[in-house]
């Protein structure tokens, strides 16, 4: 029996989802037999699969898996089979946002990591990105001007106006602040708080208590910068973040830039994390339907979001390390996907389970 054991809920999903994910299992596999750990799992239905199989998007059973573990891995949902559906019944809307509210998962994690044998990928100049890069933007997921009331459209003298409200409270500011100096911590703590703290007043609050949450990590170097500017700078010079935190919209905004100059969706994960350990780990891109079935997707993305769901709910740095690496290496050996090949001499072109068979060698 190994010493430590965690449950994870395993949600494969839509498409490529199941086909990337049982890659990710045998990692997980890897992991099992490299360090004292367990991993007890438990799949169920999600997206398309529980419509089609059980009638709903978020089946009760699966809440119920969920509910019992202390992780969910999730692949990803959605297709044009159930796009006909009204949108509140449709994989994505039907699984997605009730797993946020359920989970109260109110932390995004969205890494942009470019490795070093991959800078060709990029849509920056090689000079500027050489050697590669990893930051990792820290979005609050259930606040702001997303969320808060009164919003609306209405018609006051003749002319229609639309309206929303931006609102932060101290404490939801100050939560995600922590979140974001105890994993600044893990990495090259460094953070890089993101507001508009010369035009909106929430934003004037964010920089008090993230100056104030920030005394209490005096080993953790603390800057503020305008959205509008961090917009240019990480086109300019990514290579100067390490955590980026943001408020939800200007972290949705600023998140997809990133991920964007990275140039491979099929490489980025993500995690979505509760207050305490619990958190839901998944690939950053969709099901993608054009090539499904044809075991070709990059399982990268979801063997990353596996590894963070060792170091972020698990708290297994050091294995999380190791998977980390491992691709790394496969990258340098040249192993690429489709999504990633190049043509140039020294890669070797493989498919999903190649390439989920030479991580696990790596490992
Ligand atoms: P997508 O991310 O599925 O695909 C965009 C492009 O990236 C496609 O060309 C696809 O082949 C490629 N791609 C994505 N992941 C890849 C991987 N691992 N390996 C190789 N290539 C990869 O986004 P799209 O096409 O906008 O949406 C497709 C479906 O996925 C829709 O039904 C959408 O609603 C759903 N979706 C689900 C998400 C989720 O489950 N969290 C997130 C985004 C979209
Ligand atoms: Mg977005």
């Amino acid at each position: 029996m190994a010493s430590e054991t965690f449950k994870v809920a395993v949600l494969p999903g839509d498409g490529i989802g199941p086909e990337v994910m049982a890659e990710a299992l045998k990692v997980l596999d890897a992991i099992e037999k490299k360090y004292d750990v367990q991993f007890e799992r438990r799949h169920a239905n999600v997206g398309g699969a529980g419509i089609d199989l059980e009638g709903k998007a978020l089946p009760q059973t699966t809440i119920d898996i969920c509910k019992a573990a202390d992780a969910i891995l999730f692949g990803s949902v959605g297709g044009p089979k159930w796009e006909s559906l009204p949108p509140d019944e449709q994989p994505e809307r039907g699984a997605l946002l009730p797993l946020r509210k359920i989970f109260g998962l109110f932390c995004n994690l969205r890494p942009a990591i470019i490795f070093p044998a991959l800078t060709g990928s990029s849509t920056l100049k090689e000079s500027v990105i050489e050697g590669g890069f990893n930051l990792l933007v820290v979005r609050e997921l259930t606040g702001g001007i997303y969320f808060a009331e009164p919003k609306g459209i209405e018609t006051v003298d003749g002319v229609r106006r639309g309206f929303d409200t931006m609102l932060y409270t101290e404490p939801e500011i100050e939560r995600i602040t922590r979140v974001a100096f105890d994993i600044a911590r893990k990495r090259a703590s460094k953070v890089c708080s993101i507001d508009k703290a010369n035009v909106l007043s929430t934003s004037v609050l964010w920089r008090q208590v993230v100056e104030r949450v920030a005394k209490e990590y005096p080993d953790v170097a603390l800057s503020h910068m305008y959205v509008d500017n961090a917009a240019m700078q990480l086109v300019r010079w990514p290579k100067q973040f390490d955590v980026l935190l943001c408020g939800n919209m200007f972290g949705d905004i600023i998140s997809d830039e990133a991920a964007m100059l990275t140039g491979s969706l099929g490489m980025l994960p993500s995690a979505s994390l509760a207050e305490g350990s619990f958190g839901m780990y998944e690939p950053s891109g969709g099901s993608a339907p054009d090539i499904a079935g044809q075991g070709i997707a990059n399982p990268i993305a979801q063997i990353l979001s596996a590894s963070m769901m060792l170091r972020y709910s698990f708290g297994m740095q050091q294995a999380a390390d190791a998977v980390d690496a491992a691709v790394e290496k496969v990258l340098d050996q040249g192993y690429r996907t489709g999504d990633i090949y190049q043509g140039t001499s020294g890669e070797t072109r493989v498919n999903t389970v190649e390439m989920g068979d030479a991580i696990v060698a790596a490992l």
